[in-house]
């Protein structure tokens, strides 16, 4: 039976829950694509941090969820990534993106957590670096500094990511890291935890696994919101 969806509300606390990808009708981004970004994620930022006619960019776009959820809001999406599932993606580099400085109102950005899964072969595809590797830090730095770039003065940026456990060198933060990277550019406006729905933690092995050897499976996702402030 499909999960339960709940009606979307603008959220209120740090702590936000849905049980689905999707939040309805007209569907956003792909249920089929591994790593697509839960839809209400995106509509409740897009709700509190931009209006009607606000160009909304997503650098590492996937199955697009980023362009549905501002259609469905009346903003303009912009989407880009190295593997284009769609025409509406345009096919480009996170740090070096076709897209004119101060152009964009809102930055969504979910990019790879390290090399968990395998989005494709272009060689600029950050997925390919785990996160073990400080390559993978520089990478997402350099499409943090592209994304300060083309975001307005005093407008936002979401970045919704997820910590890795490695098996041989245990537990890499990447959310603290990057709100670390971040705040080289950026005003840090809050931290919110999304509760993981993914299909990972139905699995009793991976639970047994996780007892047995010591480690957390990753219960939450950091949501990072932070805002450009030049003057
Ligand atoms: C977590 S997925 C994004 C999911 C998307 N928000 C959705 O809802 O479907 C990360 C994406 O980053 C893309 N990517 C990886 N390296 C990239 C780069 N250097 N520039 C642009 N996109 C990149 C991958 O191809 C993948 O589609």
């Amino acid at each position: 039976m499909p999960p339960r969806r709940p009606p979307l509300r603008p959220q209120t606390t740090t702590l936000w829950e849905y049980p689905s990808q999707q939040y309805g009708v007209g569907g956003q981004g792909s249920t089929a694509y591994r790593g697509a970004t839960p839809a209400y994620v995106i509509w409740n930022l897009l709700e509190r941090y931009t209006r009607p006619g606000d160009v909304v960019m997503d650098p590492f776009c996937g199955s697009g969820t980023t362009l549905d959820v501002a259609r469905d809001l009346g903003r303009a999406g912009v989407g880009y990534d190295v593997h284009p599932t769609r025409d509406d993606i345009q096919h480009a580099d996170a740090r070096r993106l076709p897209q004119a400085s101060e152009s964009v109102d809102f930055v969504f950005a979910d990019p790879p957590y390290g090399d968990n899964l395998n989005y494709g072969d272009d060689p600029r595809c950050i997925g390919q670096l785990p996160a073990t590797d400080e390559a993978y830090f520089e990478a997402l730095d350099a499409a943090f500094q592209e994304c300060f770039r083309v975001l307005k003065n005093r407008r936002f940026m979401a970045l919704y990511i997820c910590d890795v456990h490695d098996k041989r060198r245990g537990f890499v933060p990447i959310g603290a890291r990057c709100l670390a990277l971040l705040m080289q550019y950026f005003n840090p406006i809050d931290h919110i935890a999304v509760v993981r729905h993914n299909r990972t933690l139905k699995q009793s092995n991976r639970h047994r696994a996780a007892e047995e050897g010591g480690f957390y499976l990753r219960g939450f996702n950091h949501l990072i919101i932070v805002k450009k402030q030049t003057d």
